[in-house]
């Protein structure tokens, strides 16, 4: 069954049952103030954190799933209905939901009534404007009862879902003319509101939600609804709401808009109020007057259209497969810049008050974004950079409210500093802008600490080879990406974290393959660079140290079919022949491959063979098999997952890039490309019913094939396997790939491809880039022209700005 199509033209995607598999949302808002929304109109808005400044409540693991957002009710007579279905879910006429770039339109239709809601936040706008358009399609006169709802967090998502008996006592609100003002805690030691207006004269309002609900009803049926008649509350402590109550009279054919706006507002201290008790407003009527009429709207909403135009833009590929170029074109890269923004704190499996900035994750995500705004990137891998530490090691997490490292989960994971090589590379590659390694970027949020950028890579590099074990391979610390392999965790007791505890790693050999072919590879990445900048002694030292690294995986890290994963602590090795669960791993593999380990010797083909033949299956690349089956203690959280699941031999989608950039590496651009398709949103549309999450994004994890349902999908949107696969799919197998001096060509496609078209935008100038595949190759450049004039290699060296120029590339 199929609840939805893609509509390219429009780039949305159209959901037209409701009752989707799970809730299938979006998200809303670009830099400060955010949204997300579920095709049911579910979810929740914040200003730049999800734990600390959430506007409005929203109870994760909920039942009924997804209850509470920003709800519409219409009563039409007898009948209480909803434009998006839910909460009442009595059945429409017609049903709508289009996820577009940035917004959201649902639509529900019912006897004759027509009620279209366009969801989105403005570009530079703490506000997130719903515009509902309501007509009469029918014959004759309509008169009902709009009514608006939405209930305020108490600002803290944590402490708003625990401390009830302070939460109770302190909500406060106001409400003048048409507009609901949400002030808890205001009158002390916040400077915030929120507000929700509407830009017409309302007929009564609701304020405090056991009123309006009833505290024996749910959002189902609320009891000022059903009664069709609001009643003026106040909040006073206990749970203050929002809602307007507007009456509604449409002639045969005739459209109505109403413009609500839901935003957030910060005052001076000295600024806060406008007299005793009462707050300045002035802010949020700014806003409100913005957006208080149709053309309004409009415009800023052709604004953010134009926005989303301009990103898009810079990579456009014409490959003749539909799946793809809306994979390529729009998907993959929208979700690419929901992963920067977010990192892994909000979605509807991440709660938002678990998880803020991560080191590794948000380096990583740079890579799918850093080509749509450069210097947010910039910006960005500044922020990250601060909170490393002295000795190279890092903060495993930040909060983006306060941007300082978190104390609770602390450091200790040792990919991380390998990362940030990462980040700023690809920065460098796509912009050109080496300016930033000079920037003064502290330690610790410690600005007496500040040292170079530049400074900054060296100590990662170095922080690898001062933490090296006995085989001359990296020590793993808590875990490397695998958050899940804990080697030196050793826990009996459930209350335990997983990654934050160390019950035993004095004297630990526990050492990570997975870093070791990192390190190469990035360290390759900083031999470069330090080349470019003529720190040539500095460039000798690090080849040294990366030849030692591939000496050492040579002699203690290969298999013998494979790259072995990691030694525990005790010594013995995971990830090979020898042992009965977990023989072989994904992570390793794919990085020795990426860094091509031992290409010479046969081992990356060996290796990426037995993945084949190991991890392989319908779905996508599993991460180790045989799955564990038992509790390992000294290798921690991993083998706690039922088989098939998570880390525990799941389809990992974050690394089976790796294994389609090894291949790539090897040339083999079919098995790369049948690697990309099963598991690339847009070809695997056709079993949303089993996949359950939503079909125009990656998930994190898709059930390997030891578990209950081999295909099942969880925890789409906030995930790294955004930014790789846009990564392999764009650098890799079409092969246009950023690098310090230029933009590299090396495609590695399917043989049976005739070649494919890309317009880039690079560097402030335009390639119009054509791939020729005469000879049905998959790899090999045999010659580039440029408006007609022949090139030395595969490098596009540096051209003019302002200019477009026509690439032809022939391949075999
Ligand atoms: C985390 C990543 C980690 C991955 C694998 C994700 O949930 O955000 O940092 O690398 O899991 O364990």
């Amino acid at each position: 069954m199929k609840y939805g199509h893609f509509d390219d033209d429009n780039r949305e995607y159209v959901i037209t049952n409701p009752a989707t598999p799970f809730p299938w949302i979006n998200y809303l808002g670009n830099e400060d103030f955010f949204s997300l929304i579920s095709n049911t109109a579910g979810g929740y808005s914040f200003y730049k954190d999800a734990k600390f400044r959430r506007l409005n409540r929203y109870r994760y693991n909920n039942v009924p799933m997804d209850d509470g957002g920003r709800y519409f009710y219409i009563k039409d007579g007898d009948s209480v209905w909803n434009p998006g279905w839910k909460p009442s879910k009595t059945e429409l006429d017609k049903y709508e939901c289009r996820h577009g770039m940035n917004y959201t339109k649902i639509k529900g239709e019912k006897n004759g009534i027509s009620a279209e809601v366009l969801f989105f936040v403005p570009l530079n706008t703490w506000a997130e404007i719903q515009k509902v358009t309501l007509t009469n399609t029918s014959n004759e006169a309509k008169k009902f009862k709009f009514f608006s709802y939405n209930e305020w967090a108490l600002w803290n998502a944590a402490s708003d879902m625990e401390n009830f008996q302070r939460n109770f006592n302190t909500g406060e609100v106001e409400v003048e003319d048409s507009v609901i003002y949400h002030k808890t805690e205001y009158r002390e030691r916040r400077n915030h509101f929120a507000y929700y207006s509407v830009n017409t004269e309302i007929d009564g309002f609701d304020t405090d939600r056991e009123t309006f609900v009833g505290l024996y009803n749910s959002h189902e049926k609320p009891q000022v609804v059903l009664a069709g008649q609001p009643e003026n509350s106040m909040a006073h402590g206990w749970s203050p709401i929002a809602s307007h109550y507007i009456e509604v009279e449409l002639n045969p054919g005739e459209a109505k808009d109403l413009i609500f706006v839901l935003g957030y507002v910060e005052n001076q201290e000295d600024d806060k109020w406008e007299s005793k008790g009462v707050i300045n407003k002035t802010k949020a009527k700014e806003v409100i007057a913005k957006f208080n009429t149709t053309a309004k709207v409009e415009v800023a909403f052709e604004e953010l259209r134009a926005y989303w135009d301009d990103i898009l833009n810079v990579f456009t590929l014409e490959s003749g497969d539909d799946r793809l170029d809306r994979q390529v074109n729009i998907w993959n890269q929208y979700q690419c810049m929901i992963t920067f923004n977010f990192s892994r704190s909000a979605s509807y499996f991440e709660s938002g008050i678990g998880r803020g900035m991560g080191f590794r994750d948000s380096n990583q995500d740079l890579l799918g974004f850093v080509h749509q705004a450069p210097d947010r990137a910039r910006q960005r891998v500044i922020d990250i950079a601060s909170t490393q530490f002295p000795d190279g090691g890092c903060y495993h997490q930040y909060q983006p409210l306060t941007k300082r490292g978190n104390d609770e989960v602390g450091g200790g994971f040792n990919d991380d500093p390998m990362w940030l090589i990462l980040g700023v590379t690809s920065y460098i590659k796509e912009s050109g802008d080496y300016t930033i390694l000079d920037e003064m970027v502290p330690f610790d949020n410690d600005e007496s600490l500040s040292q170079t950028m530049f400074n900054h890579l060296t100590i990662s590099f170095n922080h690898v080879i001062n933490n090296l074990g006995p085989n001359k391979l990296p020590l793993i610390g808590r875990a490397d990406w695998n958050d899940c392999l804990n080697l030196n965790c050793f826990s009996k007791d459930p209350n335990e974290s997983f990654q934050t505890t160390e019950n035993n790693s004095e004297g630990s050999k526990a050492e990570s393959l997975m870093i070791a072919g990192l390190f190469v590879y990035y360290g390759r990445d900083y031999i470069e660079l330090c080349k470019v900048l003529n720190k040539n002694e500095e460039a000798t030292r690090a080849q040294k140290e990366v030849d030692a690294m591939v000496n050492a995986i040579k002699e203690n890290g290969w298999d013998g079919e494979w790259f072995l994963r990691a030694y525990d602590f005790y010594g013995n090795k995971i990830g090979s022949k020898e042992n009965e669960e977990g023989k072989i791993f994904i992570e390793s593999n794919g990085w020795c491959t990426m860094a091509s380990i031992g290409a010479e010797e046969g081992m990356c083909e060996k290796a990426l063979d037995s993945v084949k033949e190991r991890l392989d299956t319908k779905y996508g690349i599993v991460l180790n098999n045989p799955a564990y089956t038992k509790y390992h203690i000294e290798m921690g959280e991993i083998s706690t997952y039922p088989p098939g699941y998570k880390e525990n031999a799941g389809i990992f989608c974050h690394n089976n890039p790796w294994i389609m950039i090894g291949e790539t590496e090897l040339g083999r651009g079919d098995i790369a490309y049948d690697y990309y398709t099963k598991i690339a949103p847009a070809f695997i549309e056709d079993i949303q019913e089993l996949h359950k999450t939503e079909p125009y994004v990656y998930s994190q994890m898709i059930a390997g094939k030891d578990a209950f349902k081999p295909g099942e999908a969880k925890n789409s949107w906030l995930t790294g396997t955004a930014a790789w696969n846009y990564a392999a799919i764009t650098q890799h197998i079409l092969g246009i790939r950023p690098a310090l001096q230029g933009l590299l060509i090396d495609p590695c496609i399917p043989t049976k491809w005739d070649g494919f078209k890309v317009k880039r935008k690079f560097r402030g100038y335009t390639l119009n880039i054509e791939v020729q595949n005469p000879n049905h190759v998959s790899k090999g450049v045999r010659e580039i022209t440029i408006d007609g004039t022949k090139i030395e290699g595969n490098l596009i060296p540096v051209l003019t700005e302002g200019k477009e120029y026509d690439v032809i590339v022939t391949l075999g």
